[in-house]
């Protein structure tokens, strides 16, 4: 028997992971377990992830926390520059920073438009390309695993979002197309379609009006949110050797929420 058969299939010890917007939420959880799994882990963050950082190194990890925002060419090639220099080479990267608001059409500005479409879109693309590019440089076989969401494929009701859905929904598109295009150059490209994940986007009162909450509990065959960690299995799946068959496709990990 090989005890250790699903630990080797799954493995992502000693390669280098790139986790976008992780100094909380989503992405930080994400960043810790891949950490956990082995991995050594730079973070882009728009103010330094500094508390992640300290998380990984106090278990034992490596991490690297980066100042870039992802809708700087300059400042994410600047970043990847710093990934190479610290570690040498890039295997993995969880596009995950994001934005959402919940505005009609009538109420949200096209600045708001574009700006919601810029982070969680265009944001999302010149991190891909960045990385490719690096990847390709050093040879590395990659995993590129972009976070999109439910809202890509779904209208989410009551609160009013087109921006946001619109962004996910291109997150989806681009990902098949990137996957096609990286084929021959050894690198997969994925998306993750959450539901409703407990995150200071869903749940904090600064972001979420409390009475959505409410309203939308009703809507969750599952009678609750995610946490994060139940988002990680998908993550180590598509980010290891046991998914090499698996490209430009897309994950919905959302409790049944589109089943209904
Ligand atoms: N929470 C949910 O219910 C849910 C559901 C589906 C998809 N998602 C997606 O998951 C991802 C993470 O969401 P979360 O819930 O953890 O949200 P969050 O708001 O807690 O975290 C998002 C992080 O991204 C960072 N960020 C935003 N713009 C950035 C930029 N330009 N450059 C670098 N970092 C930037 C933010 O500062 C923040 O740290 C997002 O892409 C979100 O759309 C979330």
């Amino acid at each position: 028997m090989q005890k250790d058969f699903v630990s080797n299939l799954f493995s992502v010890e000693g390669k280098v992971a790139l986790v976008t917007g992780a100094g909380r939420g989503i992405g930080q959880v994400i960043a810790r377990d891949l950490a956990r799994a082995g991995a050594d882990i730079a973070i882009f963050s728009r103010s330094g992830a500094d508390e992640t950082v300290k998380l990984i190194e106090g278990e034992g990890g490596k991490a690297v926390s980066i100042i870039a925002d992802c809708t700087s060419e300059e400042q994410v090639r600047a970043g990847l520059e710093e990934v190479i220099r610290v570690y040498g080479k890039l295997d993995i990267v969880v596009n995950n920073a994001g934005v959402c608001y919940h505005k009609s059409m009538f109420e949200a500005s096209v600045e708001e438009f574009r700006e919601c479409l810029d982070i969680n879109l265009t944001g999302e693309y010149i991190v891909c390309r960045e990385a490719a590019r690096i990847m390709i440089d050093k040879g590395c076989k990659g995993s590129i695993i972009n976070i999109a969401s439910i809202s890509g494929s779904i209208a989410n009701i009551p609160q009013k979002q087109a921006a946001y859905n619109a962004s996910k929904a291109g997150v989806m598109q681009m990902t098949k197309s990137l996957a096609i295009e990286l084929v021959d150059n050894n690198i997969r490209v994925n998306s993750i379609s959450p539901g409703y994940i407990a995150t200071p986007m869903s749940v904090d009162p600064n972001f979420v009006e409390p009475e959505l909450l409410e309203a939308w509990k009703p809507l969750m065959p599952m009678h609750r949110m995610a946490k994060p960690e139940e988002l990680v299995g998908a993550v180590i799946w598509l980010a290891s050797d046991a998914s090499t068959y698996t490209n430009g496709t897309d994950i919905i990990i959302d409790g049944l929420y589109t089943a209904v």
